[in-house]
């Protein structure tokens, strides 16, 4: 009785005292497994910036420190659990041997007593097996557990943005409107949109221009409701985006985000996400809008040309261009173009304006762009500086009437 009680004490002593430090260490191993994979994706993503700022070594160095820190955790947790296994062994054992001892001083005057030990040891074993396994069981309990917290962390994430489900689908108008409007990135304190507001009418061109970090693309993810502004209103076709329905946003506001992003399929593929039922005809004219269908039209499967993984088999240029067709391809209210010539050269730039202007004369229109030439037929230029709409006007009137304006024209003016 004595030898059953210690062994339960031991036991459950030895399971407490390694509980906590296997919880962290599985913990920290998780963690450890996520860096070193996120590293390898990074590395592979990157292999070309690798290569050529010669930081093979440097990246080896890195993640070979990390593969070892988890190479050293692993070991960790093998040796706890190579201890664990034999200690809680030996201590059933010990019970065993300990109650024998103590039983067998009797069996000589009393030979019944064999007997009774027999069974003794026998439940005794049994009860030992269970123990043992309960130990067991709360090793690897602690994983469990450590990895539940994980699970539950990703799945208490509540999206901090969602549409209304009872607004009614409806056509949006190119109406925009910023009222008083100021918004933070969620996390961060800094204010990177200032109290904005304008108003701008259906089928306006607004060129925005500022220098690099002034809030440009901020404003304009706020269009698309890609995020809530921190203070203030912003409407399109006169509805509060707060209470807009999802798929009217969707249809009515277009945005080529300034890193042109395709996805791995077709190009017809990538064209169908601006419009998913668009058949060749509207492909063919969104292409030529955006001045794709010239090279598209080189290609013997034309539309059904594949794109690779990171849309490699494209150049900048003909990237850009694709994703303006995308944006174009549904007809929206408003389309936004952040930096999305940039990397065109000025006669197809201007052939896409053009292009623009005649054939969605009704959509409001936001170019942004680093180059003043970009911009300069727009009906209103607005600059931004520091996240603050300091001047609004034709170019005339800012060359007038804006110093900012006037600075970055004028530096711009020598370069051509
Ligand atoms: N996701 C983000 N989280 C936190 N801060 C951000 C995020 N994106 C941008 N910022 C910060 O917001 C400010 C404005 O960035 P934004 O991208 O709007 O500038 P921009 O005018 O478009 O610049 P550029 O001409 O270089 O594209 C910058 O100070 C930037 O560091
Ligand atoms: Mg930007």
């Amino acid at each position: 009785m004595v030898g059953y009680l210690v062994m339960v004490i031991l036991v459950v002593v030895i399971t407490m005292g390694v509980l906590s430090p296997m919880g962290k260490l599985f913990g920290k191993f998780q963690n450890l497994l996520d860096k070193t994979n996120n590293m390898a994706k990074e590395n592979l993503q990157g292999v070309r910036v690798v290569k050529s700022f010669n930081q093979e070594h440097n990246e080896e160095v890195r993640f070979d420190a990390n593969s070892k820190e988890l190479t050293d955790i692993n070991i960790k947790i093998g040796y706890l659990f190579g201890i664990l296994m034999p200690a809680f062994m030996l201590i059933g054992e010990l019970a065993i041997a300990v109650s024998i001892i103590f039983v067998a001083r009797n069996i000589v005057s009393d030979p019944t007593m064999l007997g009774a030990l027999t069974s003794f040891v026998n439940y005794l074993m049994q009860i030992m097996n269970a123990i043992v396994m309960a130990g067991f069981m709360s090793m690897f309990a602690a994983r469990g557990i450590e990895s539940t917290k994980r699970i539950k962390e990703v799945m208490d994430t509540k999206p901090d943005l969602t549409f209304d489900a009872n607004a009614a689908e409806e056509k949006l108008s190119g109406d925009v409107e910023f009222d008083h409007v100021s918004f933070a990135y969620p996390g961060d304190e800094h204010e990177v949109l200032k109290d904005v507001s304008f108003k701008v009418k259906q089928g306006e061109m607004i060129g925005l221009v500022g220098a690099t970090g002034s809030g440009k693309s901020t404003l304009a993810q706020l269009i698309p409701r890609l995020y809530d502004p921190t203070d203030g209103v912003v409407e399109v076709g006169h509805e509060n985006l707060k209470k807009v329905n999802e798929k009217s946003l969707r249809k009515a506001v277009a945005f080529v985000q300034q890193k042109a992003i395709l996805f791995s399929g077709k190009i017809s593929d990538n064209l169908k996400q601006g419009k998913f039922d668009a058949d060749s005809a509207d492909m063919k004219h969104a292409a030529d809008m955006a001045q794709a269908a010239e090279f598209i039209e080189k290609y013997d499967d034309q539309y059904e040309h594949e794109v690779e993984e990171r849309s490699a088999n494209f150049s900048g240029g003909q990237k850009q261009r694709l994703s303006i067709a995308r944006g174009v391809i549904g007809n929206p209210s408003v389309l936004i173009l952040d930096d999305s010539t940039s990397a065109l050269d000025a006669r197809s730039e201007k052939l896409v304006q053009e292009a623009l202007e005649a054939d969605l004369p009704d959509t409001t229109k936001f170019v942004i762009a680093e180059k003043i030439s970009s911009v300069i037929k727009a009906d209103r230029i607005f600059v931004m500086q520091d996240g603050e709409l300091i001047a609004a006007g034709t170019h005339r009137e800012l060359v007038a009437s804006s110093p900012v304006y006037r600075e970055i024209y004028e530096t711009q003016k020598h370069r051509r």
